[in-house]
């Protein structure tokens, strides 16, 4: 047993509720005449905190939706609750109040968690027996196990068709995805080679919200270490790219190597013989934290997990087909950087990318300009796992949109046209049928060939509710001045201004803006039953979002 003090006798009302934060887990603490009970804090319904809700008759009713529980057994007793409160072990202790949330005893046992000061001679008694021979006279009220987050955290009913509001809005949902997935088995995108040319060559990223440096080494080798000097935590590289010889954080001026061995720490024996480091200090085993790296035709990825498989057999054959549609061969060149954040969980923009559905109602430069029209050949793929996914599609090659497809996109505007004609333009030069295809690799990175101009986006998320979006705009080794200048003009489609970005990070604010002020809340993805989850060929669907919520949901054990 291990009894935690949570509060003072005192500080609960009689025939009140008190909220009390045990270990990160809400709890509250009732008292019913002279006896204090104990429940998981949150109702089982629609998390809102019971401290909040109405005593009475013993039993506590939520603020939320006014869903009752029986407050010495937890049982729920009416609607919408179904579900049964955790209950906990109380015991008094003069004017001290102690629970156990690890290892309630049977409800045989009840029966002590009487003030033994108010109810004297039972109380005394049973405090005096308590300490004697660890007998029990305690409360307990149940036989759980602590509650845990899929009991907090409740998915639906309906399944997959419906998502809840607190997978995009809730910390500790957002912590645990960084452990379970960004800080799991995935490639995080970091860079790409043509970033890094030289020995000593290195550029900030992130692989989630965790900031870490790229760096080339002597030997040619690509590292990634975390940004986090090893003696107090300083976020040591400060510059956004650049090149060195060694690390040398500007705190303490401890150096590290470029693949982030500890070389050098000042004062390590001290002055005159006193201070320093003790004689044992091993550099070796105070090095930088390294991931594990991998590289696909010029593209930089990172991972926490040492055993990962093969960025091949990551994506998956159709996947990787597409990627490597993208990334031909030719050695990708740098052409600049678009960087900005948006009000909304990081989620949600592979989810706009997994959805054609907004696209011609959305998007008036997109169908005004036959980009992509209703009718035009189209794909929207995802892997096996459900996790990456391919929006594609082919443009229009017809002159005008017919008046039926005029009146299916609600987006479409008569009479605009171009002052640049040649920003259409699409040279073909990718041995594929798309001529647009969005790949979304999970976790962070979405991978962009609109005609010509190509980018990939590193989606750093910084919150629940809010991301940083990284582009990096790029051609390749051998494109002549006018192809450069081509895929510049075009990329005028693509940034936080673009004709086609532009709507999409709006439409991610309104969604978490809609989703922040209403507890409970869930949403629809039900377009496209005859898909359960998975590859659709309609792009009405909503099937590859299914996915990757069934990918999500088994990676968070939820
Ligand atoms: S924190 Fe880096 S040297 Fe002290
Ligand atoms: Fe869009």
């Amino acid at each position: 047993m291990a009894w935690q003090r949570v509060a003072s006798f005192s500080e609960i009302g009689v025939d009140g509720v008190l909220g009390v934060d045990v270990n990160g887990s809400p709890i509250a603490l009732y008292r019913l005449s002279n006896e204090v009970f104990a429940t998981s804090g949150i109702c089982t319904h629609a998390l809102a905190l019971l401290s909040d809700g109405f005593v009475e008759d013993g039993r506590i009713e939520c603020p939320l939706h006014q869903g009752q529980f029986d407050i010495r057994s937890g049982k729920a007793l009416c609607a919408p609750v179904t579900e049964d409160l955790r209950t906990y072990a109380v015991k008094l202790e003069g004017d001290d109040v102690f629970i156990d949330i690890e290892r309630p005893a049977a409800s045989a046992q009840v029966v002590a968690n009487v003030a033994p000061d108010r109810k004297a001679a039972d109380g005394v008694q049973a405090a005096e027996e308590d300490s004697k021979a660890n007998t029990r006279k305690i409360v307990a009220m149940n036989t759980e196990p602590e509650p845990s987050l899929t009991k907090r955290y409740v998915w639906p009913v309906e399944g997959l068709t419906r998502i809840p509001d607190w997978v995009y809005t809730d910390q500790t949902i957002y912590e645990r995805e960084i452990e379970k997935i960004f800080h799991g088995r995935t490639w995080n995108y970091v860079a790409l080679e043509c970033e890094v040319p030289k020995v000593g060559d290195f550029i900030r990223s992130n692989v989630g919200p965790t900031p870490v440096v790229v760096v080339r080494a002597d030997d040619g080798s690509i590292n990634v270490v975390e940004n986090r000097c090893s003696h107090r935590a300083a976020e040591f590289c400060r510059e956004l790219s650049g090149n060195v010889k060694e690390f040398v954080c500007p705190y303490h001026q401890w150096s590290y190597d470029l693949r982030g061995n500890l070389a050098g720490v000042p004062f390590r024996r001290g002055v005159n013989g006193k201070g320093g480091m003790p004689a044992d200090f091993d550099n070796a085993q105070h090095g930088l934290h390294r991931l594990k790296v991998t590289t696909h035709r010029g593209v930089v990825f990172a991972s926490y997990v040492r055993d990962m498989e093969s960025f091949q057999d990551y994506l998956g054959p159709d996947v990787l087909k597409e990627f490597e549609a993208t990334f031909d061969g030719r050695k990708p060149r740098l052409l600049g950087y678009y960087r900005h954040t948006l009000p909304g969980n990081w989620k949600l923009y592979h989810e706009n990318l997994k959805d054609p559905y907004h696209a011609t109602l959305l998007h008036t430069f997109l169908v005004t300009f036959g980009l992509l029209v209703a009718g035009n050949r189209s794909l929207m793929l995802a892997d096996a796992t459900g996790r990456h996914g391919v929006m594609a599609s082919a443009k229009s090659e017809r002159k005008s949109v017919s008046s039926d497809a005029k009146k299916e996109m609600r987006a479409y505007r008569d009479g605009m046209t171009l002052a640049e004609p040649r920003f259409m333009d699409f040279i073909e030069e990718f041995d594929s049928p798309w001529s647009v295809t969005m790949a979304t690799i999970w976790p962070n990175l979405i991978i962009q060939r609109e005609m010509n101009t190509l980018g990939v986006r590193q989606i750093v998320p910084t919150g629940p509710h809010e991301f940083i979006m990284k582009w990096t705009m790029f051609g390749f080794e051998g494109d002549d001045d006018e192809m450069i200048r081509h895929r510049l003009r075009q990329g005028n489609l693509m940034g936080p201004a673009g004709f086609l970005g532009l709507e999409d990070n709006e439409a991610i604010k309104f969604v978490q803006d809609g989703m922040q002020h209403v507890p409970g809340g869930q949403h629809l993805v039900k377009l496209d039953p005859a898909v359960a989850a998975g590859t659709s060929d309609s792009l009405i669907s909503e099937a590859s979002i299914r996915a990757m919520y069934q990918h999500w949901r088994a990676e968070m054990g939820l």
